[in-house]
């Protein structure tokens, strides 16, 4: 204001009323408080329009991964084409309700002059028909739209066939047949993904005596629903986490569940959301068109880093995905001692990372459930998963195949840094770019150490642990820059 003021003054040759030295303290003191007020709403009203604009210009964006109304899959097309014509229903109504009200304002109007106090229209309390009318007609509205959202809601709770039914994803000679089933478990704040490769259900009578077991070899009844998901998995199942990775075209069946509090899981470009609940299991299904990356991030509050969890969905052609399987069934291999870096990785990691990670390889550690009168020696290379309960160590995320994977950290950094022709680091992926067609690496990619060392020196420095520091990954102050490049060495190798 005080430049406009200067402005007219240069070019105004009559004497200014203000100077243009005087300040907008002079200024505020000569204008009336009404012009003031009127001022300050003018401007309230200019930045409430901007920051609606730029809400409804950002509403207008393309490509983005969580984007509910751009559908790659068939539950997803679904909800959306059930809510287009819902929001077509809305925006009329919408648009009659509020252009009608301010059209009946602006009618009605009275110019201040024109204000008769003994000329007001008459007050009429309740027309009849009209109150019928506005109460009928929203409750007939609703009842006609709640008949395909019931509709869609039961289709988007069926599942594939019962388990039971023999449809098996591996068969005896190794080929595929069959449906997927897979456990998602929530937890602070990551997701981890179990899959039931031989569709025996997820959980197993594993030793034939009709019964289930605990963490601690506490027995259950295999149908009670009083179950603990640390139960044991047998050599054909598959425990991975951050990552899910399904068949494209092919409808994956979910059972949603935690291990601490409520999360939801919503992967918007394949499915609506479900929570999943301590305890209890959800059903619900994922199925995309065609392969590619979709992103979901948790949609319930659930502790600090709540923000931080994010999952990603990879859907892979039928071909790669069978790949994918088996590399992901093998056991990783031990290193050796002839690779100094990878070997020191390895001791670093057994002594820093095992007591939260697991890592299935031939040096597999044991759980309660192991006959503790088999001796593991006597076990046969690649049977010692049978019996054990170390597919999962609960707080934290299986490492087994952990360089195959394209995200890390509850999916918010991504593994893999994009590469110049001079093999220098472009896109170092601070966080990870929610793009849509990232799909897995190739010779483009190369691990990112930086964030990956950072991540393990510091974790909580970027994704906050809860407030008791047990939930969540900790920091490891006492790790040299050395130390570092040995883990990432021996994290390289996971593949
Ligand atoms: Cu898990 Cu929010």
């Amino acid at each position: 204001m005080t430049s406009r003021l200067g402005d007219d003054v240069t070019t105004d040759p009559s004497p200014p009323t203000l100077h243009s030295d005087q300040s907008g303290a002079t200024l505020e003191k000569v204008m009336a408080p009404t012009t003031r007020s009127t001022s300050r709403r003018l401007t309230t009203m200019k930045l409430s329009l901007v920051a609606g604009l730029a809400l409804l210009i950002s509403a207008c964006a393309e490509d983005k991964p969580l984007n509910t109304f751009e559908p790659r899959g068939p539950r997803a097309e679904a909800i959306d084409s059930m809510m287009t014509p819902i929001w077509i229903i809305m925006g009329v109504i919408f648009v009659l309700v509020v252009f009608g009200t301010i059209a009946i304002a602006i009618k009605g109007r009275v110019a201040p002059e024109d204000y008769d106090e003994d000329d007001l229209p008459v007050q009429t309390h309740g027309n009849f028909n009209l109150e019928i009318g506005w109460t009928i007609a929203p409750a007939i509205l609703l009842a006609v739209i709640s008949i395909p959202t019931v509709q869609g809601i039961w289709e988007l709770e069926e599942t594939n066939a019962d388990p039971a039914s023999g449809e098996c994803r591996a068969n005896a000679d190794g080929s595929r047949s069959g449906e997927l089933d897979v456990m998602v478990i929530g937890q602070q704040w990551w997701w981890e993904y179990r899959y039931d490769i031989d569709c025996d259900g997820f959980f197993e009578d594993v030793d034939g005596d009709g019964e289930i077991y605990g963490p601690n070899g506490a027995g259950g009844d295999i149908d009670d629903t009083e179950w603990d998901i640390n139960i044991a998995l047998d050599d054909d199942d598959l425990v991975i986490a951050n990552q899910l990775v399904i068949p494209a075209g092919e409808q994956i069946d979910l059972e949603l569940t935690s291990r601490d509090v409520i999360h939801s899981f919503w992967i918007p470009r394949l499915n609506g959301k479900r929570d999943t609940v301590p305890g209890r299991l959800h059903t619900w299904s994922l199925e995309a068109n065609d392969p590619g990356e979709y992103t979901g991030w948790c949609t319930e509050f659930c502790g600090l880093s709540h923000a931080r969890m994010r999952m990603s969905a990879v859907a892979l052609s039928g071909p790669d995905f069978d790949a994918w399987l088996d590399n992901q069934l093998q056991l990783a291999d031990v290193p050796t001692e002839a690779d100094e870096d990878v070997w020191a990785g390895y001791q670093l990691f057994q002594a820093n990372c095992m007591s939260c990670h697991v890592v299935n390889d031939g040096n597999l550690s044991y759980g309660p459930l192991v006959d503790e009168d088999a001796d593991p020696l006597d076990l046969e290379p690649g049977t010692v998963k049978d019996f054990e309960a170390a597919l999962t160590a609960g707080a934290a995320p299986n490492l087994t195949h952990f360089a195959t994977r394209t995200v890390f950290a509850g999916a918010i950094f991504s593994h893999y840094a994009g590469l110049d022709a001079d093999d220098d680091i472009v896109d170092p992926g601070e966080y990870l770019e929610l793009s849509v067609d990232d799909g897995n690496p190739d010779g483009d990619y190369r691990l990112n150490e930086a964030i990956l060392k950072r991540w393990i020196s510091n974790a909580p420095d970027q994704k906050a642990m809860a407030p008791d520091d047990l939930r969540g990954m900790p920091s490891f102050p006492a790790l040299s820059e050395e130390d570092l490049d040995h883990l990432v060495a021996y994290l390289a190798t996971l593949d």
